[in-house]
C-alpha cells in the first residue's frame, strides 16, 4: 500500500478560470489535539523564496505553528518540522528551492518524527508536486496556496493515517480572516488588501498561482491596522499584485484611493504600498498621497518595457506614451516621488530597437532604483509557447547594457543627497558590524550610519555624507540619548498619568476660591516682610500665623490635594522612563 495520499492537485488550466466573488469566512483557531501533542517543545524551521506576499504567508504559517506549541529556528539540524515556501515567478527561483529540499533528507534520519512541508507557488503548478513526489519521496506534506490555512488539519490528518500527503488546490475558494501570525519585524508590517491577479501579463504564472483577484473587507483591514498601530508599529506596506485593483469586486465605488485613506489616517507613521500597475493608476490615488504626510513619497512602477509593441506583446495594457505621462502627473503632484521599476529583459523576439527603447525610457524616467530580470519562459503562460530567434549572448549583452543606464539613473538621485538630512526608519544593527545601523529614509533609500542598538524602530534625522549608489553613509544630526529621550517626552503626553496631572493642574489655575487664597496669601506675605522690616516681632507674629493658616487652608483644598496625587503619580512613570533610558 502506498504510503503518500494524493488528495488533490493543480491544473493550470483550471486555475486560469475567473469564478464568482468570493465569501469571507472568520472562523476562530482550532489545535487538533494530535497536533498540539506533536507540537510540543518542537523547533520549526521556515524557508521563504519569492515576494512579500510569501514574507507575509509565511508569517501566517508561523502563527499557526506556534499556536500548536512549537518555536522558531534557524538552525538546520533542530528543527523537527521544516517548510519550504516556494516561488515559481522565474526558473532560477526554483532551481535554488530543489537545492534546499534536498539539505533536510538527513532531518528524517535523525528524528523519526521529523516532517517536511513544501508549499507556495511553485506547487501551483502543474506536473511540479508529482516530480517532487518522484524525486524527493521524503517530502511528507505538499500543500498550495489556496489552502495554506489548513496546515494544522493536514498535519493532523498526516499524523492520524500515518501517510504522507499531497492537497493542492486549482481554485482559492473564500478568504479566510482571523488568521494567526507571528511578524518578522516589530515596526515594519505588511498587511495584504487583496489576494491574486487577474491582469494576465502573458509572460507572468502569478495569475494561476494566487488564482482571482480577491479584496479583502475594508473592516478586516482597518481592524488588522488598527491594532499594529496600537502596537506601535511604525510602517505597514499594504500588499497586493497589483494594489489599483482593490474593492473593484465590491461593485460600491470602494477603491485603493479609499483604503488607503482610511488606513492612513489610522495614525501609523509610514504607509507605503506595492505593487501598482501603471494601467489602471488612477488620479484619486495620487491626490490621497500628496494628500497625506505618512504615506510615502516612493511609488513602485513596474515598466516592464519601453516598448509599445513589446508591451502589447506582454499584455500590459499601456503604451511607453500613458506610461511617462503617468510619470510625469506623478511628479507634477508628488514633487520629490522616487519611483521604482521591473524591467523584463528578453522577451521573445526582442528587437534592438523595442530594447533601446526600454534604455531611453529609463535615461528619462531615471528611477530610484530598477529590479531587471531576464525572460524566463513559465510553462502555461501564453509567451511560453512563443518562438525565440533572439541568441542568449544578445540578452546577456542587453542586460548589461541596462544595469548601466540604470546605474547612472539611481546615482542622478543619489548623489543629490550628499550633504541633506532625511528622517531615517532604523532598521537595527547591520549584519557586518553592530555599531553600523541600517534604515531606510522616506523614499526607500538604503542608509547606514554609527549609532546604538537602542534606536531601533526611531524614526530619526540622518544627514547623508557619502553617496554609494545603492546606499548611502550618513551620520546622526543629534546625540542618540537626546533622541530618545526627545521621543519619550513626545509619547509621555499620551500617557493617562500625564493627562489627569495636567488636568489637576488646570484646575488649580482656574479655580475662583484657589485665585482668591493665592491674592490673600501674597498679601499675608508681604505683609510678614514689611513686619519683619518695622522690626516690630509681635505684629510680625500676627502676620506669620495668618500666612500659615492660609497656606495650611491652601494645602487642604480637595483640588490641591488632588493636583498633589496626581504630580507624584507622574514623578514615578518619569523615574521609570528614567530607569529604561540610562
Ligand atoms: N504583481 C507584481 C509583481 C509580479 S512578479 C507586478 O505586476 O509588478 C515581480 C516581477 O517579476 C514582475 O514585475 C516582472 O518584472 C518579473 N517577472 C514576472 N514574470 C517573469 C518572467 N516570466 N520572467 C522574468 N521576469 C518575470
Ligand atoms: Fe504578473 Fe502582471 Fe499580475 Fe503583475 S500584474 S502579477 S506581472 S500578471
Ligand atoms: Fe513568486 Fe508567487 Fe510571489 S510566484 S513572486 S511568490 S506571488
Amino acid at each position: 500500500m502506498s504510503r503518500r495520499i494524493i488528495k488533490s492537485l493543480p491544473d493550470m488550466g483550471k486555475a486560469r478560470n475567473r469564478m464568482d466573488s468570493p465569501k469571507t469566512v472568520r472562523e476562530p483557531l482550532i489545535v487538533p489535539p494530535a497536533v498540539a501533542e506533536f507540537g510540543k517543545g518542537r523547533a520549526y524551521l521556515i524557508k521563504t523564496f519569492g515576494c512579500q506576499g510569501n514574507v507575509r504567508d509565511e508569517e501566517i504559517l508561523a502563527g499557526y505553528l506556534e499556536a500548536a506549541g512549537m518555536h522558531r529556528t534557524e538552525i538546520e539540524s533542530e528543527a523537527g518540522l521544516v517548510i519550504i515556501n516556494t516561488c515559481a515567478v522565474r526558473e532560477n527561483a526554483e532551481d535554488k528551492v530543489y537545492g534546499e529540499i534536498g539539505k533536510f533528507k538527513v532531518n528524517h534520519q535523525k528524528d523519526p518524527s521529523f516532517v517536511l512541508c513544501v508549499c507556495g507557488c511553485m506547487m501551483q503548478e502543474t506536473g511540479v508536486a508529482e516530480k517532487l513526489v518522484k524525486s524527493y519521496p521524503y517530502v511528507n506534506l505538499i500543500f498550495g496556496t489556496h489552502n495554506l490555512s489548513n496546515i494544522l488539519s493536514l498535519l493532523d490528518e498526516r499524523l492520524a493515517r500515518k501517510k504522507d500527503l499531497v492537497d493542492v488546490l486549482s481554485y482559492p475558494g473564500d478568504i479566510v480572516e482571523n488568521l494567526p501570525s507571528i511578524r518578522l519585524d516589530a515596526y515594519k508590517a505588511f498587511v495584504n488588501i487583496g489576494y491574486g491577479c487577474d491582469k494576465f501579463c502573458t509572460y507572468c504564472i502569478v495569475p494561476y498561482t494566487r488564482g482571482r483577484e480577491r479584496s479583502r473587507a475594508r473592516e478586516d483591514i482597518i481592524k488588522e491596522c488598527q491594532e499594529l498601530v496600537e502596537e506601535g508599529y511604525q510602517e505597514i506596506t499594504l500588499l497586493g499584485q497589483n494594489v489599483n485593483s482593490y474593492g473593484k469586486d465590491f461593485h460600491d465605488g470602494t477603491s485603493f484611493a479609499t483604503i488607503l485613506e482610511d488606513v492612513a489616517k489610522l495614525g501609523i507613521p509610514r504607509l507605503r504600498f506595492m505593487t501598482s500597475h501603471p494601467w489602471d493608476f488612477s488620479d484619486e490615488m495620487l491626490d490621497v498621497i500628496a494628500k497625506y504626510d505618512n504615506i510615502m513619497p516612493c511609488i513602485h512602477l513596474p515598466v516592464q518595457s519601453g516598448s509599445t509593441t513589446m508591451l502589447r506583446r506582454m499584455g500590459r495594457r499601456y503604451t511607453r506614451e500613458q506610461y511617462l505621462d503617468l510619470v510625469r502627473r506623478i511628479r507634477e503632484k508628488i514633487p520629490g516621488c522616487a519611483l521604482t521599476t521591473d524591467i523584463i529583459v528578453g522577451f521573445p523576439n526582442e528587437t534592438e530597437e523595442e530594447f533601446e527603447d526600454t534604455l531611453t525610457l529609463c535615461e528619462e524616467v531615471k528611477y530610484d532604483a530598477a529590479f531587471t530580470f531576464l525572460y524566463s519562459p513559465r510553462k502555461g503562460t501564453p509567451a511560453a509557447a512563443l518562438e525565440d530567434d533572439v541568441p542568449d549572448e544578445v540578452k546577456h549583452e542587453r542586460f548589461n547594457r541596462l544595469l548601466k543606464v540604470v546605474e547612472a539613473g539611481v546615482m542622478s538621485h543619489s548623489s543629490q543627497m550628499v550633504g541633506k538630512t532625511y528622517k531615517v526608519l532604523v532598521d537595527g544593527p547591520s549584519k557586518k558590524n553592530e555599531r553600523v545601523l541600517s534604515g531606510y529614509t522616506e523614499t526607500n533609500k538604503l542608509v547606514n550610519f554609527e549609532g546604538p542598538a537602542y534606536l531601533k524602530g526611531q524614526i530619526v534625522d540622518v544627514e547623508i555624507v557619502e553617496d554609494h549608489a545603492f546606499s548611502m553613509i550618513g551620520k546622526l544630526t543629534k546625540d542618540p540619548l537626546i533622541i530618545l529621550a526627545e521621543k519619550a517626552a513626545e509619547s509621555l503626553k499620551e500617557e493617562p498619568e500625564a493627562i489627569a496631572f495636567l488636568e489637576a493642574k488646570k484646575a488649580v489655575e482656574e479655580s475662583p476660591s484657589l485665585i482668591e487664597l493665592r491674592g490673600q496669601i501674597e498679601k499675608a506675605q508681604k505683609a510678614m516682610v514689611q513686619k519683619a522690616a518695622d522690626s516690630d516681632d509681635e505684629a510680625y507674629e500676627k502676620a506669620k500665623n495668618e500666612y500659615l493658616s492660609l497656606m495650611n487652608s491652601y494645602k487642604k483644598d480637595p483640588v490641591v490635594l488632588n493636583y498633589e496625587a496626581r504630580k507624584d503619580d507622574l514623578e514615578e512613570l518619569l523615574r521609570i522612563v528614567k530607569g529604561t533610558l540610562s
